[in-house]
């Protein structure tokens, strides 16, 4: 799809199936909460085809990444949209690796690419920096900062446990970056993430990283928010990724649907459904409280 296909609008279906809507600041100009329930408001964001596929395994490297089978242009204008909304994004380390092979789809959002530039502007008019702060999730801190980062001038915090080493540490404090170990031992925990990054004055915090972060994010009760595509489309194969993985969650996460679009088939590309989830995380759980 190219991006002129952002003309053709999408089909409100849940809470009130209305007319239809253009796709353009569908996401920019939807009322968002900024207070999560431990600190800032966290979501998450991801594509997946009806077999569940986030991202799948290059044949010839092996490594994963979102195919063009898997997302697509529309929805990468709500996935930048979503970026601009936020105060920080949530990245990982294993993006920051993936950036510098070449593998990952874009530098950081906001896109600088002409037809997202619309994103920044809006950030300035609504009196937030031209581009979202960079939280790093990293037990391993085996990743470079890319310099770009800074030139763009976000502040850059790399969050990781107590297991982490010193020269590791110091590498990224002389990158410019500021490295806190929030949580005991080599990973941190999701709850200690939505804390410290509200200690930071942060009120709206947007997860662009993959299964093993939502997953600490959703252990620890600290996911606020869901936003998924489903692309009507099946792929299969046999090394993908999905959306969340780790160890069974006890309790499962329970998801609330909030709304629910309808973007239709074209000659050229299947349907999709864009949603959006709230959290719900029982009182008696065994997470901690807020
Ligand atoms: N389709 C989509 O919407 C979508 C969205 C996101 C990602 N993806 C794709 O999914 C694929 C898989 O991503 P991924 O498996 O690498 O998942 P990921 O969850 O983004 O990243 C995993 C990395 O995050 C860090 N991490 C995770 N949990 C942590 C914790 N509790 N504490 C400290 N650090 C933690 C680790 O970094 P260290 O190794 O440095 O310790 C780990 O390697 C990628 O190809 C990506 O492109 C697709």
């Amino acid at each position: 799809m190219t991006d002129s296909s952002n003309n053709v609008p999408v089909q409100p279906l849940y809470p009130d199936a209305g007319t239809p809507v253009p796709l353009p600041r569908l996401y920019l100009d939807a009322p968002l909460p900024d207070r999560g329930r431990f600190g800032p408001w966290i979501y998450g964001n991801f594509v997946a085809t009806l077999d569940g596929r986030i991202a799948l395994a290059h044949p010839e490297t092996g490594r994963l990444g979102v195919t063009a089978s898997i997302g697509d242009a529309r929805d990468w204008r709500l996935f930048q949209e979503l970026a601009a909304r936020a105060d920080v994004l949530i990245t990982s380390g294993r993006y920051l690796r993936d950036l510098r092979l070449g593998a990952a789809q874009d530098v950081l959002p906001l896109s600088s690419k002409p037809p997202f530039v619309d994103l920044a502007e809006w950030r300035v008019e609504h009196g937030y920096p031209r581009q979202p702060d960079v939280a790093v999730m990293s037990g391993s801190l085996d990743f470079q900062i890319p310099e770009a980062l800074f030139r763009q001038g976000r502040r850059v915090t790399v969050l990781t446990g107590t297991a982490a080493g010193d020269e590791a540490v110091h590498r990224h404090e002389r990158s410019g970056a500021r490295v806190m170990r929030i949580s005991a031992g080599g990973a941190v925990k999701g709850d200690d993430v939505a804390r410290t990054l509200g200690d930071m004055g942060y009120r709206r915090a947007y997860s662009v990283t993959g299964p093993y972060v939502l997953h600490a994010l959703m252990q620890a009760g600290a996911l606020d928010a869901l936003f998924l595509t489903q692309r009507h489309r099946i792929v299969g194969g046999e090394d993908y990724s999905t959306i969340t993985a780790g160890p069974v969650l006890t309790p499962p996460a329970d998801l609330q649907l909030q709304w629910l679009y309808l973007d239709a088939a074209t000659e050229t590309a299947p349907g999709q459904q864009f949603a959006r989830f709230s959290l719900e995380y029982p009182p008696s759980s065994a997470h901690a409280d807020p």
